[in-house]
């Protein structure tokens, strides 16, 4: 499984038609603002020391079935420092997050580790923001920061039976190779490829 530093994240919204990306001037120099598939709009940045408590939250908040998609484990995971790593400038690693009216509904983070060019990904949405073109627009901009930090990919370790990741790298306009190990796809986006 892909170990994911203290920090990075990236959010996006969708590759789809959907989904429009305006300039923006929130606070911390918003990326852009996203308009989702039921009208919202939310506005996408980076994360920062201010918004630890939220990651928390977001992430205390995951029902099991997310949890384990976003783990991989069932062994119990150290929240607290996890957000307090995807809200520490670091540069090796990028975190993004897609915020409703201020309140934080989904993250989204790349990794250098290793490989120079290459990044872990990894990204969770708020079980009541589903399916409304999230992802996908954090995905995007995941996408222009990773090629802007240098990267060439991006990689993931997913649960096979992992059908909405799957589905949100296509919406995102993301091709991906997938390699299968048993309950574990590893996935490798061409960032170069990508939309
Ligand atoms: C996987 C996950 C990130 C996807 O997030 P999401 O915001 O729900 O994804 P999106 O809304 O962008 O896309 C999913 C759905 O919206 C649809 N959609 C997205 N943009 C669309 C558009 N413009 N027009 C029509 N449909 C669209 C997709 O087709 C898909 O629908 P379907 O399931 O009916 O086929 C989310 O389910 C999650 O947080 N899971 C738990 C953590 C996890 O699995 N992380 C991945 C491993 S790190």
């Amino acid at each position: 499984m892909i170990q994911l530093p203290a920090s990075s994240v990236a959010v996006g919204i969708g590759g789809s038609q959907a989904a429009v990306d305006v300039p923006t001037d929130d606070r911390h120099a918003d990326l852009a603002r996203a308009k989702l598939l039921d009208g919202r709009v939310v506005s996408l940045r980076c994360l920062d020391a201010e918004d630890a408590d939220a990651v928390l939250a977001l992430h205390q908040n995951l029902p099991d079935g997310d949890r384990d998609f976003r783990f991989l484990t069932l062994s119990p995971v150290d929240l607290p420092r996890l957000a307090s790593a995807l809200t520490t400038p670091d540069a090796n690693s990028s975190a993004i997050g897609a915020f409703d009216k201020g309140c934080l509904i989904g993250a989204a983070i790349y990794a250098i580790s290793d490989d120079p060019r290459a990044g872990a990904l990894a990204i969770v949405i708020a079980r009541d923001d589903h399916q409304r073109g999230v992802s996908a627009a954090l995905l995007r901009h995941l996408g222009h920061l990773s090629r802007r930090h240098g990267l060439q990919r991006l990689v993931t370790d997913v649960l096979s039976t992992n059908r909405l990741m799957f589905t949100a790298l296509s919406d995102a306009g993301w091709p991906y190779r997938g390699i299968t190990h048993g309950a574990i796809t590893h996935l490798e986006i061409d960032l170069a490829a990508a939309v």
